[in-house]
């Protein structure tokens, strides 16, 4: 069933997290469904513009409906991932997303903030909920000074006067995290203290963690076992650290990379073990099998496993 975010961030607000996970295809898709109802947990389909664009927008649309008929358990909630503004008024008028995320974070404050308020209008007419960016999301490098680091974090103080002027209902926010493979260089945490300080500012507000995928090392070997060149040093977000983040207002976590990283090494492994094979769905099944595990094992670590009992009561008590 598709719920609206909003509905899902009232119920896992400083319980626990709500993984949002890309998909491109009917693989993934089935993946996410499976792994979610045997955990229990709700989750957040993301789809991004590249998706969108691979796939198309009517197939996601489809893949994901017919995913529903075939998983009446799950309870989720379908959003945008890095729009732009066009991209965000064409998902809020087709009526399908629950939320879309404006992400305006290269303006300046000032323009962020405009773009945002522009969104967030048409988004509440319709229902939908907004989630913006404020902040640098690049890799926080070990090599950099503290001020440096510091600089590149989202401001307390800005993040407080962004979302009052914005009125945007969740804001992702640059604590340490970055996209892709190769985030950290060594070993690197989250910035607990910032989360804490913009906490302090924004009390109850949902916060959202972007390039929070793990890169497991031992994903990463495997892959290069299996013929790939990926760089061993590659690192990603302990993902032990979810449960310290959760009581600090992170109420979802975007999880991408590692997804494909399961793919690539399914693949890999399978076209180098069984080089007989020209069928694609023996890796196809082995990668949906794979992927429910990963999104299972994932729930647990942002503490929504086992919490579908509590969502469908709140979503009840809502009615
Ligand atoms: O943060 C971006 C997501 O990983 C989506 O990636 O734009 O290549 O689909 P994509
Ligand atoms: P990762 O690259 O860490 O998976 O982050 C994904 C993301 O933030 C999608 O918006
Ligand atoms: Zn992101």
């Amino acid at each position: 069933m598709i719920v609206t975010t909003s509905a899902l961030y009232r119920v896992a607000y400083g319980r626990f997290a709500i993984g949002a996970y890309n998909i491109n295809n009917l693989e993934q898709a089935l993946g996410l469904f499976r792994g979610h109802v045997q955990a229990k947990a709700p989750f957040i389909i993301q789809l991004s513009k590249g998706a969108r664009k691979y796939a198309g927008v009517r197939m996601l649309e489809a893949i994901i409906r017919a995913c529903d008929e075939e998983f009446p358990e799950a309870i989720y909630a379908v959003h945008l991932d890095h729009g732009d503004e066009k991209t965000c008024y064409d998902c809020i008028d087709s009526g399908f997303y629950s939320s879309v995320m404006i992400d305006a974070s290269h303006e300046v404050f000032e323009e962020n903030i405009a773009i945002t308020r522009r969104v967030v209008e048409r988004a509440h007419a319709a229902n939908v909920s907004v989630e913006a960016e404020l902040g640098m999301l690049g890799g926080v490098e070990e090599d950099i000074s503290v001020d440096e680091k510091h600089a590149m974090l989202t401001d307390p103080d800005e993040a407080k006067r962004f979302v009052e002027l914005s009125g945007c209902d969740s804001l992702a926010v640059a604590i340490g995290t970055s996209h892709g493979a190769y985030k950290f260089s060594g070993k690197q945490s989250l910035h607990f203290d910032r989360i804490a300080e913009i906490q302090k500012r924004l009390p109850g507000f949902p916060l959202v963690m972007h390039g929070s995928s793990s890169v497991p090392q031992e994903e990463v070997a495997r892959i290069n076992a299996a013929g790939g060149k990926l760089d061993p040093s590659a690192r990603g977000v302990d993902a032990d650290e979810f449960a310290r983040a959760i009581p600090l207002g992170v109420t979802k976590v975007n999880i991408d990379t590692d997804g494909r990283l399961v793919w690539t090494r399914v693949h890999r492994e399978h076209l180098r073990d069984d080089p007989k094979n020209f069928d694609f769905r023996k890796p196809g099944e082995i990668f949906v099998r794979e992927y429910a595990e990963f999104v299972r094992a994932k729930s647990e670590k942002l503490l929504s496993a086992n919490t579908l009992e509590s969502v469908q009561a709140s979503l009840l008590a809502e009615v």
